[in-house]
């Protein structure tokens, strides 16, 4: 192939990145959108505070028109997130407890109900667990309300859009430590119990380097029987990116399980990483050497 989305194509994966909708009237922008991409994010505008500023009443303004522009494209969408312990809208912020829970659930059911039959995958519940070694769930108010408010979120999000492939995303996860573990360890539990669960979300967002045992634990993930997708992929820009994105493309192409990688932006400049410039196109729009060598490791074996 000549682009990234059908390169990844013809090995029977996707290729996204995140998007603004405030930027769908940049062309140069939307014309490396449209030309390489296959699927889109919702960088912001499906969250919880863009989607729910008022406690029961819905604007979905922002994400129909991310979500209208791939649609007729033909491309794929990927929600995210239903429920995150950020971009919360400040009336949910201050709650807690069963009111917290019966909002966060319906929350859960209006959204994945509104996009029904739209969405590829969802993330149903992001970066719900701590960093460092404790593999302790993160301390959020939806945590206070109780463990099972993540096997609650999914069952919802199921109830609402059977069609819908849902997810547990988060970062830190990329490679084999506490906090993946502690992912793993859930997966496991939940596929053990009938929870509806289909795949994983490894942000990857990198330094200059990728983790030695980053296939193996796309690997451990898909031998628990959900996909894996590469969400939010960015790689500090240094001597090394080009061959960084090559060995993300190599660990995903490995594991056939691993169905999608996204970028997290197009540009540099649209990147929430800002001076790392971690992504694939310049500020000008320009292809980089990392776009080469991401598009020669999706067409090569
Ligand atoms: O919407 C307001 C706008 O009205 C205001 O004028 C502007 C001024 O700063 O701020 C706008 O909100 C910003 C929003 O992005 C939209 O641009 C927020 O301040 C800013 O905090 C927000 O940042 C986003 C961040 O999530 C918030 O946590 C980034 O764009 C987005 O890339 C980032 O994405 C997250 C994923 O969702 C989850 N994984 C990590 C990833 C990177 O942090």
């Amino acid at each position: 192939g000549t682009t990234l989305g059908a390169s990844a194509a013809e090995k029977g994966r996707y290729f996204g990145a995140a998007i603004a909708a405030g930027r769908l009237s940049d062309s140069t922008y939307v014309s490396i959108l449209n030309r390489e991409f296959n699927s889109v994010t919702a960088e912001n505008e499906m969250k919880w505070d863009a989607t729910e500023p008022s406690q029961g009443s819905f604007n979905f303004s922002n994400g129909d028109r991310i979500a209208n522009h791939a649609i007729s494209r033909g491309m794929k969408i990927r929600g995210h997130a239903l429920l995150w312990h950020a971009q919360q809208p400040p009336w949910a912020q201050n709650m807690s407890g069963s009111a917290l829970r019966n909002a966060a659930i319906n929350h859960v059911t209006r959204v994945a109900s509104y996009y029904r039959g739209k969405i590829h995958s969802w993330d149903v519940v992001n970066e719900a667990f701590a960093d460092g070694t404790s593999g302790a769930r993160r301390d959020s108010n939806l945590q206070r309300t109780g463990n099972d408010w993540i096997e609650a979120a999914f069952r919802a999000a199921r109830a609402a859009d059977p069609g819908a492939k849902l997810c547990y995303n988060d970062y830190n996860t990329d490679s084999i430590n506490p906090k993946s573990t502690a992912v793993y360890n859930m997966v496991r539990d939940f596929k053990s119990r009938g929870v509806p669960i289909d795949c994983v979300g490894l942000q990857s967002h990198f330094g200059t380097t990728i983790p030695s045992d980053y296939q193996a634990n796309i690997q451990r993930f898909a031998d628990l029987g959900v996909d894996v997708q590469i969400t939010e992929l960015d790689i500090t820009q240094g001597s090394n990116q080009a061959n960084a994105y090559a060995q993300v493309v190599r660990a995903c192409l490995a594991v056939s399980r691993c169905t999608g990688i996204t970028v997290w932006g197009i540009r540099d400049s649209d990147s929430w990483r800002g001076g790392d410039n971690a992504l694939l196109f310049d500020a000008s729009g320009n292809k980089k050497a990392a776009y080469t060598s991401t598009l020669n490791a999706l067409n090569a074996g």
